[in-house]
């Protein structure tokens, strides 16, 4: 039987951080540090100066991948990109990446657009390519530029978001490495969170910047990725005390607490860095869970539960065995 593993890991943040009183002073709104940080943990992001756009950090976070999982880019047989804020209508992130990678094999490569649950679904979709037996070695990736869809006039989502990126090298194994995946959506909560822009002749039309009702996605995503955990933890045979670590989308400090609790988890067992990423949406699992490997927090061998949930609405979990 054919499993998937993560053979490596990589991430990249553009430029210097960029603390809430220095957003707050840039943009002149009504809030304050306390508020933000009370409110969702968060006490800075990073924002990409406008030369860099998602493919660019992608290309950094890949090779450091590349380098961790001693792949070089044409070992690469798939490309399954994350990604709501893509360089261009077209082509596709992932192919922008590709030929910065100076991959020629010709290697598959398209995006995948689930929003703030991105990555899960592009890691599973990996995970089942892997397993079919048609490719071996896959990058995955998650890279985001939502500063570039922010109203900074909005204090209620502009101090929410932050860009980077984060890649995994996803290869072939004889044994687990991804023991379950499942992704859900339901179309009905689209309204709740959107980015509701588009081209009309050529022209952007309508409103192109995020909005939010906060409350509303605060509870839907408290009990959807408690319930996917649960399914995903039974679907591996596994049980909650089983995980080493939890590694959730870094959206809100509060959803994840509320997470683990749900999961009867510690939260001492649950990663965080939206504290000073801010959320990336689909770049903040895979940054996550780079920066707690590299810091030697999540050793190899271990037992990680990643889970996402985002704009659509679209959640996900995947359990695996680093
Ligand atoms: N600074 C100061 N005050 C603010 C700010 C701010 N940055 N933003 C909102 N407020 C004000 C509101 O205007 C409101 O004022 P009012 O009472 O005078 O009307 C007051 O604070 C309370 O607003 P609420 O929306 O009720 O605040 P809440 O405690 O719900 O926190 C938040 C808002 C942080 C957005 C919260 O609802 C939340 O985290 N929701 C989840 C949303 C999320 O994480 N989204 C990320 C994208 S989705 C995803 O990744 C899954």
């Amino acid at each position: 039987m054919i499993f998937s593993r993560i053979t490596g890991t990589g991430s990249f943040l553009p430029g210097a951080p960029v603390s809430n009183d220095e957003l707050i002073a840039r943009h002149r709104l009504e809030s304050s540090d306390e508020w933000i940080v009370e409110r969702t943990g968060i006490r800075a992001r990073h924002l990409a100066p406008p030369e860099l756009a998602a493919s660019d950090l992608a290309l950094e976070a890949s090779r450091r991948a590349l380098a961790s999982a001693k792949r070089s880019p044409n070992d690469i047989d798939l490309i399954v990109l994350a990604t709501s804020t893509p360089d261009y209508i077209f082509p596709s992130t992932a192919t922008i990446l590709q030929g910065k990678l100076g991959i020629t094999n010709g290697a598959a490569a398209f995006d995948l657009q689930a929003v703030c649950g991105g990555f899960i679904y592009a890691l599973a979709v990996a995970d089942k390519f892997i397993r079919s037996g048609s490719h071996r070695c896959a990058l995955v990736v998650g890279a985001e530029t939502f500063s570039r869809i922010l109203d900074w006039q909005d204090r209620s989502t502009c101090v929410l978001f932050g860009d980077g990126a984060g890649a995994v090298v996803l290869e072939a194994s004889d044994s687990p490495g991804i023991h379950a995946t499942a992704l859900h959506a339901d179309g009905r909560y689209g309204p709740i969170l959107q980015a509701a822009g588009h081209l009309a002749g050529g022209q952007p039309l309508g409103d192109p910047f995020l909005r939010m009702d906060g409350q509303a996605v605060f509870k839907f995503a408290v009990k959807v990725l408690a319930e996917v955990a649960e399914e995903v933890i039974a679907a591996a045979g596994k049980r909650p005390a089983d995980i080493d670590w939890l590694v959730p989308h870094q959206a809100n400090i509060r959803i994840m607490q509320a997470t683990a609790k749900k999961l009867q988890l510690p939260f001492e067992k649950c990663i965080v860095t939206v504290d000073h990423h801010g959320n990336t949406s689909a770049a903040s699992i895979p940054l996550a869970l780079d920066e707690a490997m590299r810091a030697g927090k999540i050793g190899a061998g271990e037992t990680a539960l990643l889970e996402g949930v985002g704009g659509g609405f679209t959640w996900g979990a995947a359990l695996l065995t680093l």
